[in-house]
């Protein structure tokens, strides 16, 4: 079978070629241009083949999603029939129930659009509470939800073999929970209250904490409080240092200062979404996805 074409977008060049290394796809660029008004152009190759990658993170998702509802069809309309998406970070997943009558579920209408826009949906730890499962969340054809945190956790491993390992709330049990049983970390899990956008309360768990190197292990630091509470919480309980690793950097305004201002030493994340504190890429892992999905 002939290889896809890896189309990418200029700002995520260097995850692409990653990916392109490690999977042998061709790649090319989708030309993108902002009119003053803000409005998007995009211009795809036009020598397509039949089956055709996309790899779009949807950090900042808004203008990202329009990128996907414009390239798409136009993939489409130059030859492609079978359309994959990367999205190694997939927004609006959060957003799984109508908390307040009149809201929106965002997860189940973001991943109606992308279902009916590509065949198959790859992403990384997509943040699934009350949905469990991916393809529920997002209907298409063949839906996969790849994890990095056994590699962050390597990663955590080889720079604090002795950590122990914390998560900030109960969705990052999973996470902890196979960390801990792949390289036997001490291990526990907060609990959180989220009360607004940047207002988190957190409760540590029962584990002794005092002179330990914590590393708190999640899936998103966005506005980054979440984190935040969590070290100066382990730190005024004695711990001796308090590292994070996620996997995705979303990072959003002072969030990056706020954590480091919060005694957090270090940060570790994947390359999900670009960010100066990337060390893990996660292209190996969205090759052999790529792989597993072909097999099906
Ligand atoms: C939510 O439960 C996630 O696992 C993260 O903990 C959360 O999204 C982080 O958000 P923030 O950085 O805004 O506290």
């Amino acid at each position: 079978m002939q290889q896809p074409t890896l189309l990418y977008f200029e700002d995520e060049e260097a995850l692409a070629q990653q990916l392109a290394l490690v999977s042998g796809m061709p790649l090319q660029c989708i030309e993108r241009h902002t009119f003053p008004d803000g409005e998007t152009r995009l211009r795809l190759p036009t020598d397509l083949p039949e089956r055709v990658v996309v790899l779009r993170s949807l950090h900042s998702p808004n203008t990202r999603i329009m990128d996907l509802l414009l390239a798409a069809p136009t993939a489409r309309e130059l030859g492609a029939r079978h359309l994959t998406l990367v999205s190694p970070y997939l927004a609006y997943m959060r957003q799984d129930m109508a908390f307040r009558p009149g809201e929106a579920v965002s997860q189940r209408l973001v991943g109606r659009w992308l279902a009916e826009l590509f065949e198959a949906v790859i992403t990384i730890d997509p943040h699934l509470h009350r949905v469990h499962r991916l393809q529920d969340a997002v209907p298409a054809d063949q839906a996969l939800a790849l994890s990095a945190a056994p590699l962050l956790a390597e990663r955590v491993f080889r720079e604090q073999a002795d950590a122990l390992l914390i998560g900030p709330d109960g969705e990052s049990a999973q996470w902890i929970e196979q960390a801990a049983r792949a390289h036997g970390f001490d291990h526990g899990v907060c609990h959180k209250t989220r009360h607004g956008d940047k207002d988190v309360a957190i409760q540590l768990p029962d584990v002794p904490v005092r002179g330990r190197c914590v590393v708190l292990l999640d899936d998103i630091a966005s506005s980054g409080r979440t984190l935040v509470q969590a070290s100066r919480l382990l730190l005024e309980a004695g711990a001796r240092s308090v590292y994070v690793a996620v996997t995705h950097a979303l990072f959003a305004g002072d969030a990056e200062q706020v954590i480091r201002s919060a005694g957090v030493r270090h940060i570790w994340s994947t390359d999900s979404v670009a960010h100066s504190s990337n060390v893990v890429s996660v292209a190996p892992l969205i090759a052999q996805g790529l792989q597993e999905l072909a097999r099906c």
